[in-house]
């Protein structure tokens, strides 16, 4: 388990571009963290980093936004309206498998499809300042502990 802490709302999206750089087809990140925590700003700048010039919009009402002009595509989900189920209706082992890398926030309500492999990274506020936020990272399989660990030197 990896930790890191950003103060701002440009140091999340470095995180997030840092992991950019990183991830292949197939990759899949899970964010976990309450409303306004920054998932769909760590967001943003995962998607500067793979070369995608579109305004990166919270896909909470579509539940899916698919990015294609970058390195590799983007598959960005929100999921939270899938709260009462419903997400095995989605096809998402498609997107987990395919040739993208998929984001996904709120990813405890589809935790039945989740892929054997990935990478979650739970975001907390903290309480004392409004900016800061701690960043935990907990790699499931050989593939994301290696992903972690070259973040670990980047950041
Ligand atoms: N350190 C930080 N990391 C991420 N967002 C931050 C930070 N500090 C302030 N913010 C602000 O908090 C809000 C986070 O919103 P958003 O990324 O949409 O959250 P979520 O997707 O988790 O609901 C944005 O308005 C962002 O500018
Ligand atoms: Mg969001």
């Amino acid at each position: 388990m990896f930790q890191y802490t950003v103060t701002s709302d440009a140091a999340m999206q470095n995180v997030g571009a840092k992991i950019g750089q990183l991830v292949e087809p197939g990759s899949v990140i899970f964010l976990k963290g309450d409303l306004g925590a920054g998932k769909t700003t760590f967001t943003k700048g995962l998607a500067t980093a793979l070369g995608i010039q579109q305004y990166v919009k919270s896909p909470t009402f579509t539940l899916i936004r698919e990015y294609t002009s970058g390195r590799i595509p983007l598959y960005h989900m929100d999921v939270y309206r899938l709260e009462n189920g419903g997400g095995d209706e989605l096809g998402l082992e498609e997107y987990f498998n395919g040739t993208g890398v998929s984001v996904v926030e709120w990813p405890q309500f589809i935790e039945s499809e989740w892929p054997a492999d990935y990478l979650q990274i739970t975001i907390n506020k903290v309480a004392a300042d409004d900016n800061q936020r701690q960043l935990v990272f907990k790699p499931q399989g050989q593939q994301y502990e290696n992903l972690v660990a070259q973040l670990a030197v980047a950041l």
